[in-house]
């Protein structure tokens, strides 16, 4: 099997390069590299350097013969979103529609995108299953929901199968280490903690304490990367094998509160990492968690890597060998 992944160079994007290599696939990556890394490619896939806008470039990558194109070539700061819409337009939207075009132009039967928690918006329901209402609260989760639409449409009439993957919180590394690449000024919360644990972060702000959780602080989904990678084989396997389309949430079913993950931080990594707590942040939801079953019903996944201590320790092995040398 030969796949192109587009975005393959991201933080989400090169654990799932990593599972299909693992799992005996070729692989291609396209990537701008706008937030991507070198260091994130692996020297058994072939690597285009190239923008989702440069149709021509994007049709001539795509036209070599692959049974399968997954899309994870997208920006995705919702708070951001709210701030340039015009960019998340040109590059969500836009940069999709030619990745649709780019498969009909080269006949890609099937295509795995990358969706989010995001569509749904605040929670009417907890845990959050896929019969959920959308109702996008920001601009990023409004560009997945349209291309949702769009991947409707190009099976409908293009017959294009699809698998759209409505990820919650991604987080943790590769608990062999083998991707080493960190994001550049994040904004998620684990990163954020990892920062402020190697001091390139003076403290990390608490986006309130006051919501109708436990302990007061937000209470979300998280969901390991390497949990979210093995989805997308799955998927294309669940596609290669039924011929049919399907929309599925990836989550660990399990929520963790900004205080717990911060406590289990300072334990894994014998740092202090200074907390204040701060006003809530413009559209948090209190709480978000997936409801998984459909996942574990059709493509017979389920969390493994998602429990606390994996997120924390899989992230933090990445940071201190990055800051500390070991
Ligand atoms: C997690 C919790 C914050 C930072 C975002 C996107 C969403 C999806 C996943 C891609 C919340 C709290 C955070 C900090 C904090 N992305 N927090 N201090 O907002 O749940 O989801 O990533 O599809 O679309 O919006 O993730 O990591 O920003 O926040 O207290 O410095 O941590 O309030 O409770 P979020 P997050």
């Amino acid at each position: 099997m030969t796949t192109l992944i587009i975005g393959g160079a991201g933080y989400i994007g090169s654990h799932v390069a990593r599972e299909f290599l693992d799992q005996g696939h070729r692989v291609t990556v396209y990537d701008n590299l706008s937030s991507g890394l070198r260091e994130n490619l692996f020297p058994e896939e072939t690597f285009i350097h190239g923008d989702i806008q440069d149709y021509p470039r994007l049709v001539r990558a795509a036209k070599e013969g692959f049974d399968a194109l997954i899309h994870l070539a997208a920006y995705k700061a919702a708070g951001e979103s709210m701030v340039q819409p015009e960019k998340y337009s040109l590059n969500n939207i836009n940069g999709t529609i030619h990745i649709l075009n780019a498969a009909v132009e080269a006949q890609i039967p099937c295509i795995i995108f990358s969706s989010s928690a995001a569509v749904y918006g605040e929670p009417v329901y907890l845990p959050v299953d896929e019969q959920h209402p959308t109702n996008p609260e920001n601009y990023y989760g409004f560009t997945k929901l349209e291309i949702e639409r769009f991947l409707g449409w190009y099976e409908q009439l293009k017959g294009i199968r699809f698998a759209i993957l409505r990820y919650f919180n991604a987080a943790g590394y590769d608990a062999q280490g083998r991707i080493t690449g960190l994001e550049q000024n994040p904004a998620n919360l684990i990163p954020v903690i990892m920062e402020a644990a190697c001091g390139i972060r003076e403290e990390v702000q608490v986006f309130g304490n006051d919501y109708d959780t436990p302990d007061g602080t937000g209470v979300r989904d998280y969901i390991h990367v390497s949990d979210l990678a093995k989805g997308h084989v799955a998927a294309l396997d669940y596609i290669h094998r039924y011929q049919r389309s399907l929309t599925v949430n990836l989550g660990s079913e399990t929520g963790f509160s900004v205080l717990e993950i911060l406590e289990a931080a300072r334990r894994i990594s014998g740092k202090p990492i200074p907390a204040r707590i701060t006003q809530r942040r413009q559209g948090d939801p209190g709480k978000l968690t997936a409801s998984a079953g459909y996942a574990r019903e059709t493509l017979g996944w389920t969390a493994r890597f998602s429990d606390l201590d994996t997120l924390v320790r899989t992230s933090w092995n990445v940071y201190r060998k990055q800051y500390y040398q070991g």
